[in-house]
Protein backbone atom coordinates (compact mmCIF):
# COMPACT_ATOMS: atom_id res chain seq x y z
CA UNK A 1 0.00 0.00 0.00
CA UNK A 2 1.43 3.13 -0.86
CA UNK A 3 0.50 6.50 0.98
CA UNK A 4 1.44 10.00 0.04
CA UNK A 5 4.37 11.68 1.78
CA UNK A 6 3.56 14.57 4.63
CA UNK A 7 4.66 17.47 3.00
CA UNK A 8 4.89 20.27 5.90
CA UNK A 9 3.78 24.01 5.39
CA UNK A 10 6.92 25.60 3.88
CA UNK A 11 7.92 22.43 1.03
CA UNK A 12 7.94 23.86 -1.73
CA UNK A 13 5.02 23.28 -4.33
CA UNK A 14 1.43 24.12 -4.91
CA UNK A 15 -0.74 21.39 -2.92
CA UNK A 16 -4.32 21.51 -4.06
CA UNK A 17 -5.86 18.90 -1.40
CA UNK A 18 -8.41 19.85 0.54
CA UNK A 19 -10.20 16.16 1.94
CA UNK A 20 -8.99 15.21 4.05
CA UNK A 21 -7.64 19.09 5.63
CA UNK A 22 -4.58 19.67 7.01
CA UNK A 23 -4.87 23.23 8.27
CA UNK A 24 -8.55 23.62 9.29
CA UNK A 25 -7.39 26.42 11.28
CA UNK A 26 -6.42 28.34 8.30
CA UNK A 27 -9.70 27.47 6.70
CA UNK A 28 -11.62 28.80 10.11
CA UNK A 29 -9.83 32.06 9.71
CA UNK A 30 -10.76 32.18 6.30
CA UNK A 31 -14.64 32.29 6.96
CA UNK A 32 -13.93 34.20 10.05
CA UNK A 33 -12.82 36.95 7.70
CA UNK A 34 -15.23 36.79 5.43
CA UNK A 35 -18.03 37.89 8.88
CA UNK A 36 -16.03 41.10 8.65
CA UNK A 37 -16.86 41.99 4.92
CA UNK A 38 -17.01 46.15 4.61
CA UNK A 39 -16.77 48.76 1.91
CA UNK A 40 -15.41 51.91 1.71
CA UNK A 41 -18.78 53.48 0.43
CA UNK A 42 -19.94 52.75 4.44
CA UNK A 43 -17.36 55.40 5.93
CA UNK A 44 -18.60 58.70 5.38
CA UNK A 45 -15.90 61.25 5.46
CA UNK A 46 -18.09 64.83 5.06
CA UNK A 47 -17.43 65.75 9.13
CA UNK A 48 -13.88 65.43 8.90
CA UNK A 49 -13.51 68.17 5.77
CA UNK A 50 -14.98 70.29 8.74
CA UNK A 51 -12.79 69.44 11.20
CA UNK A 52 -9.95 69.79 9.12
CA UNK A 53 -10.18 73.48 8.43
CA UNK A 54 -10.25 73.62 12.22
CA UNK A 55 -6.90 71.78 13.16
CA UNK A 56 -3.53 73.52 13.86
CA UNK A 57 -0.81 73.91 11.62
CA UNK A 58 1.13 71.34 13.79
CA UNK A 59 -1.64 69.34 13.53
CA UNK A 60 -2.62 69.83 10.21
CA UNK A 61 1.52 68.83 9.35
CA UNK A 62 0.89 65.37 11.22
CA UNK A 63 -2.19 64.71 9.11
CA UNK A 64 -0.33 65.59 5.85
CA UNK A 65 2.26 62.96 6.84
CA UNK A 66 0.05 60.15 8.03
CA UNK A 67 -1.92 60.33 5.29
CA UNK A 68 1.42 60.05 3.02
CA UNK A 69 2.03 57.09 4.87
CA UNK A 70 -0.99 55.73 4.07
CA UNK A 71 -1.10 56.21 0.65
CA UNK A 72 1.42 53.41 0.04
CA UNK A 73 1.78 51.66 2.89
CA UNK A 74 -1.21 49.07 2.29
CA UNK A 75 0.04 48.36 -1.40
CA UNK A 76 3.65 47.19 -0.32
CA UNK A 77 1.62 44.85 1.92
CA UNK A 78 -0.16 43.49 -0.91
CA UNK A 79 2.67 43.16 -2.96
CA UNK A 80 4.40 41.04 -0.86
CA UNK A 81 1.55 39.20 -0.27
CA UNK A 82 1.78 37.76 -3.75
CA UNK A 83 5.19 37.70 -4.22
CA UNK A 84 6.28 35.98 -1.11
CA UNK A 85 3.81 34.50 1.65
CA UNK A 86 0.84 32.92 -1.06
CA UNK A 87 3.76 31.66 -3.24
CA UNK A 88 5.49 29.94 -0.30
CA UNK A 89 2.85 28.92 2.31
CA UNK A 90 1.95 25.61 0.56
CA UNK A 91 -1.44 25.20 2.05
CA UNK A 92 -4.82 25.62 -0.35
CA UNK A 93 -6.68 26.33 2.71
CA UNK A 94 -3.75 29.20 3.99
CA UNK A 95 -4.18 30.42 0.40
CA UNK A 96 -8.41 31.01 0.71
CA UNK A 97 -6.96 33.01 3.72
CA UNK A 98 -4.28 34.75 1.99
CA UNK A 99 -6.64 35.80 -1.04
CA UNK A 100 -9.61 36.92 1.38
CA UNK A 101 -6.44 39.02 2.90
CA UNK A 102 -5.67 40.12 -0.53
CA UNK A 103 -8.86 41.70 -1.21
CA UNK A 104 -9.17 43.14 2.46
CA UNK A 105 -5.87 44.94 1.70
CA UNK A 106 -7.18 45.99 -1.49
CA UNK A 107 -10.15 47.69 0.29
CA UNK A 108 -7.50 49.39 2.60
CA UNK A 109 -5.85 50.67 -0.46
CA UNK A 110 -9.03 52.16 -1.63
CA UNK A 111 -10.09 53.88 1.54
CA UNK A 112 -7.33 55.12 1.58
CA UNK A 113 -7.28 56.66 -1.85
CA UNK A 114 -10.77 57.97 -0.96
CA UNK A 115 -9.26 59.79 2.22
CA UNK A 116 -6.31 61.40 0.17
CA UNK A 117 -8.68 62.68 -2.43
CA UNK A 118 -11.08 63.78 0.20
CA UNK A 119 -7.80 65.23 2.51
CA UNK A 120 -6.12 67.01 -0.64
CA UNK A 121 -8.02 68.81 -2.85
CA UNK A 122 -5.18 69.82 -4.93
CA UNK A 123 -3.96 67.29 -7.56
CA UNK A 124 -0.21 68.32 -7.04
CA UNK A 125 -0.79 67.57 -3.43
CA UNK A 126 -2.20 64.46 -4.03
CA UNK A 127 1.13 63.29 -6.41
CA UNK A 128 3.55 64.74 -3.53
CA UNK A 129 1.53 62.17 -1.21
CA UNK A 130 2.40 59.24 -3.24
CA UNK A 131 5.89 60.36 -4.01
CA UNK A 132 6.49 60.43 0.23
CA UNK A 133 7.59 56.84 -0.33
CA UNK A 134 11.15 59.03 -2.34
CA UNK A 135 10.62 61.67 -1.28
CA UNK A 136 10.00 62.56 2.40
CA UNK A 137 13.20 61.20 4.63
CA UNK A 138 10.63 59.69 7.44
CA UNK A 139 8.13 57.55 5.36
CA UNK A 140 11.07 56.68 3.04
CA UNK A 141 13.20 54.98 5.78
CA UNK A 142 10.21 53.10 6.48
CA UNK A 143 9.85 51.70 3.19
CA UNK A 144 13.27 51.03 2.36
CA UNK A 145 13.01 48.89 5.67
CA UNK A 146 10.12 47.24 4.05
CA UNK A 147 11.87 46.91 0.83
CA UNK A 148 15.02 45.06 2.92
CA UNK A 149 13.30 41.99 4.01
CA UNK A 150 11.25 41.89 0.44
CA UNK A 151 14.41 41.92 -1.09
CA UNK A 152 15.13 37.65 -1.41
CA UNK A 153 11.52 37.20 -2.83
CA UNK A 154 11.15 40.44 -5.22
CA UNK A 155 14.86 39.91 -6.42
CA UNK A 156 15.30 44.08 -5.97
CA UNK A 157 19.01 44.09 -4.94
CA UNK A 158 19.27 40.64 -3.73
CA UNK A 159 19.74 36.51 -4.48
CA UNK A 160 16.20 35.82 -5.28
CA UNK A 161 14.52 32.66 -3.46
CA UNK A 162 12.15 30.64 -6.09
CA UNK A 163 11.59 27.89 -4.16
CA UNK A 164 12.49 27.43 -0.24
CA UNK A 165 14.88 24.03 -1.27
CA UNK A 166 17.05 24.99 1.99
CA UNK A 167 17.63 25.69 6.15
CA UNK A 168 18.70 29.26 4.95
CA UNK A 169 15.67 29.69 2.66
CA UNK A 170 13.04 29.04 5.61
CA UNK A 171 14.63 31.16 7.45
CA UNK A 172 14.39 34.10 4.94
CA UNK A 173 10.95 33.37 4.47
CA UNK A 174 10.20 33.30 8.04
CA UNK A 175 12.09 36.59 8.80
CA UNK A 176 9.86 38.40 5.93
CA UNK A 177 6.87 36.73 7.34
CA UNK A 178 7.36 37.75 10.92
CA UNK A 179 8.78 41.01 9.44
CA UNK A 180 5.62 42.25 7.78
CA UNK A 181 3.29 40.74 10.69
CA UNK A 182 4.98 42.21 13.69
CA UNK A 183 7.00 45.07 12.36
CA UNK A 184 4.40 46.57 9.42
CA UNK A 185 1.57 45.43 9.70
CA UNK A 186 1.85 45.00 13.57
CA UNK A 187 3.91 48.21 14.33
CA UNK A 188 3.82 51.02 11.74
CA UNK A 189 0.16 50.53 11.28
CA UNK A 190 -0.37 50.17 14.75
CA UNK A 191 1.90 53.49 15.25
CA UNK A 192 -0.67 55.18 12.32
CA UNK A 193 -3.82 53.80 14.39
CA UNK A 194 -2.77 55.75 17.29
CA UNK A 195 -2.25 59.18 15.59
CA UNK A 196 -5.75 58.54 14.51
CA UNK A 197 -7.19 57.64 17.54
CA UNK A 198 -5.65 60.80 19.42
CA UNK A 199 -7.38 62.62 16.86
CA UNK A 200 -10.93 60.85 17.34
CA UNK A 201 -10.27 61.38 21.95
CA UNK A 202 -10.41 65.04 21.02
CA UNK A 203 -13.73 64.63 18.86
CA UNK A 204 -12.14 64.94 15.55
CA UNK A 205 -11.81 63.10 12.15
CA UNK A 206 -14.50 60.67 13.05
CA UNK A 207 -14.83 59.41 9.51
CA UNK A 208 -11.31 58.37 9.41
CA UNK A 209 -11.76 57.29 12.58
CA UNK A 210 -14.67 54.41 11.56
CA UNK A 211 -12.45 53.80 8.74
CA UNK A 212 -9.93 53.08 11.08
CA UNK A 213 -11.84 50.65 13.03
CA UNK A 214 -12.43 48.06 10.00
CA UNK A 215 -8.94 48.75 8.90
CA UNK A 216 -7.20 48.01 12.15
CA UNK A 217 -9.63 44.94 12.87
CA UNK A 218 -8.35 43.47 9.49
CA UNK A 219 -4.57 44.13 10.39
CA UNK A 220 -4.88 42.50 13.54
CA UNK A 221 -6.62 39.29 11.93
CA UNK A 222 -3.99 38.99 9.18
CA UNK A 223 -1.31 39.48 11.97
CA UNK A 224 -2.87 36.82 13.61
CA UNK A 225 -2.98 34.34 11.13
CA UNK A 226 1.07 34.69 10.27
CA UNK A 227 1.82 34.38 13.78
CA UNK A 228 -0.63 31.32 13.26
CA UNK A 229 1.67 30.23 10.24
CA UNK A 230 4.80 30.88 12.65
CA UNK A 231 3.58 28.77 15.02
CA UNK A 232 2.39 25.74 12.80
CA UNK A 233 6.41 26.29 10.69
CA UNK A 234 7.57 25.72 14.73
CA UNK A 235 5.62 22.61 15.54
CA UNK A 236 7.03 21.10 12.37
CA UNK A 237 10.83 22.20 11.96
CA UNK A 238 11.31 23.40 15.73
CA UNK A 239 15.23 23.84 14.56
CA UNK A 240 14.74 27.33 12.89
CA UNK A 241 13.56 28.95 16.06
CA UNK A 242 17.38 28.55 17.12
CA UNK A 243 19.45 32.09 19.37
CA UNK A 244 20.18 33.67 16.00
CA UNK A 245 16.63 33.62 14.96
CA UNK A 246 15.32 35.22 18.06
CA UNK A 247 18.59 37.94 17.70
CA UNK A 248 17.63 38.50 14.49
CA UNK A 249 13.92 39.16 15.18
CA UNK A 250 14.70 41.03 18.04
CA UNK A 251 17.07 43.45 16.04
CA UNK A 252 14.51 43.71 13.57
CA UNK A 253 12.02 44.94 15.53
CA UNK A 254 13.94 48.01 17.27
CA UNK A 255 15.17 48.47 13.91
CA UNK A 256 11.56 49.05 13.03
CA UNK A 257 11.00 51.04 16.54
CA UNK A 258 13.48 53.87 15.61
CA UNK A 259 11.90 54.07 12.24
CA UNK A 260 8.39 54.47 13.29
CA UNK A 261 9.92 56.96 16.02
CA UNK A 262 12.03 59.00 13.81
CA UNK A 263 8.56 59.17 11.42
CA UNK A 264 6.95 60.18 14.94
CA UNK A 265 9.67 62.92 15.72
CA UNK A 266 8.36 64.05 12.06
CA UNK A 267 4.87 64.09 12.94
CA UNK A 268 5.03 65.39 16.45
CA UNK A 269 7.63 68.37 15.62
CA UNK A 270 7.63 69.68 19.22
CA UNK A 271 4.58 67.89 20.57
CA UNK A 272 1.02 68.49 21.00
CA UNK A 273 -1.33 68.39 23.96
CA UNK A 274 -1.74 64.05 24.63
CA UNK A 275 1.03 63.31 22.09
CA UNK A 276 4.30 63.56 21.67
CA UNK A 277 7.69 61.70 20.85
CA UNK A 278 8.69 60.60 24.51
CA UNK A 279 4.72 58.94 24.18
CA UNK A 280 5.05 57.70 21.54
CA UNK A 281 8.44 56.24 22.14
CA UNK A 282 6.77 53.98 25.19
CA UNK A 283 4.13 53.07 22.87
CA UNK A 284 5.93 51.75 20.37
CA UNK A 285 8.65 50.06 22.79
CA UNK A 286 5.15 48.53 24.62
CA UNK A 287 3.67 47.19 21.16
CA UNK A 288 7.34 45.70 20.32
CA UNK A 289 7.51 44.05 22.96
CA UNK A 290 3.88 42.50 22.75
CA UNK A 291 4.66 40.90 19.36
CA UNK A 292 8.14 39.24 20.90
CA UNK A 293 6.10 37.49 23.29
CA UNK A 294 3.69 36.61 20.76
CA UNK A 295 6.52 34.94 19.07
CA UNK A 296 8.22 33.14 22.30
CA UNK A 297 10.61 35.86 22.56
CA UNK A 298 11.95 37.63 26.13
CA UNK A 299 11.23 41.33 25.90
CA UNK A 300 13.32 44.24 24.79
CA UNK A 301 11.56 47.36 26.94
CA UNK A 302 9.80 46.85 29.41
CA UNK A 303 7.52 49.94 28.70
CA UNK A 304 4.03 50.51 29.39
CA UNK A 305 1.56 51.89 27.49
CA UNK A 306 0.94 55.70 27.92
CA UNK A 307 -2.22 55.71 25.42
CA UNK A 308 -5.38 55.47 27.37
CA UNK A 309 -7.21 56.24 23.96
CA UNK A 310 -5.81 52.90 22.52
CA UNK A 311 -7.27 50.98 25.93
CA UNK A 312 -10.82 50.67 24.83
CA UNK A 313 -10.06 50.30 20.94
CA UNK A 314 -10.80 46.16 20.91
CA UNK A 315 -13.94 45.81 22.12
CA UNK A 316 -15.58 49.79 21.43
CA UNK A 317 -14.42 48.68 17.37
CA UNK A 318 -16.18 45.07 17.97
CA UNK A 319 -19.70 47.22 19.05
CA UNK A 320 -19.16 49.40 16.21
CA UNK A 321 -18.22 46.85 13.44
CA UNK A 322 -21.79 44.94 14.11
CA UNK A 323 -23.51 47.81 14.64
CA UNK A 324 -22.52 49.43 11.29
CA UNK A 325 -22.61 53.18 13.03
CA UNK A 326 -19.70 55.62 12.91
CA UNK A 327 -17.74 55.52 16.35
CA UNK A 328 -19.10 57.23 19.33
CA UNK A 329 -15.58 58.93 20.38
CA UNK A 330 -14.44 58.39 24.15
CA UNK A 331 -13.47 60.47 26.70
CA UNK A 332 -9.86 60.44 27.58
CA UNK A 333 -8.44 58.17 30.80
CA UNK A 334 -5.39 59.57 32.83
CA UNK A 335 -2.97 56.98 33.39
CA UNK A 336 -0.87 54.27 31.89
CA UNK A 337 -3.31 51.16 30.88
CA UNK A 338 -2.13 47.63 29.86
CA UNK A 339 -2.58 47.15 25.82
CA UNK A 340 -4.53 44.01 25.60
CA UNK A 341 -2.30 41.35 23.53
CA UNK A 342 -5.97 41.04 21.61
CA UNK A 343 -5.64 44.51 19.84
FE1 LIG B 1 -4.02 46.62 5.21
FE1 LIG C 1 -2.81 43.73 6.42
Amino acid sequence: MTSTPVKNLLDPGFELTLRPMRYPDFYERYRDAIKNTWTVEEVDLHSDVADLAKLTPGEQHMIGRLVAFFATGDSIVSNNLVLTLYKHINSPEARLYLSRQLFEEAVHVQFYLTLLDTYLPDPADRAAAFDAVEEIPSIREKAQFCFRWMANFDGQGAEKIDRLESREDRRRFLLNLICFAACIEGLFFYGAFAYVYWFRSRGLLHGLATGTNWVFRDETMHMSFAFDVVDTVRKEDPELFDDALRQEVTDMLREAVDAELQFGRDLCGDGLPGMNTESMRAYLECVADQRLARLGFPALYGSQNPFSFMELQGVQELTNFFERRPSAYQVAVEGTVALDEDF
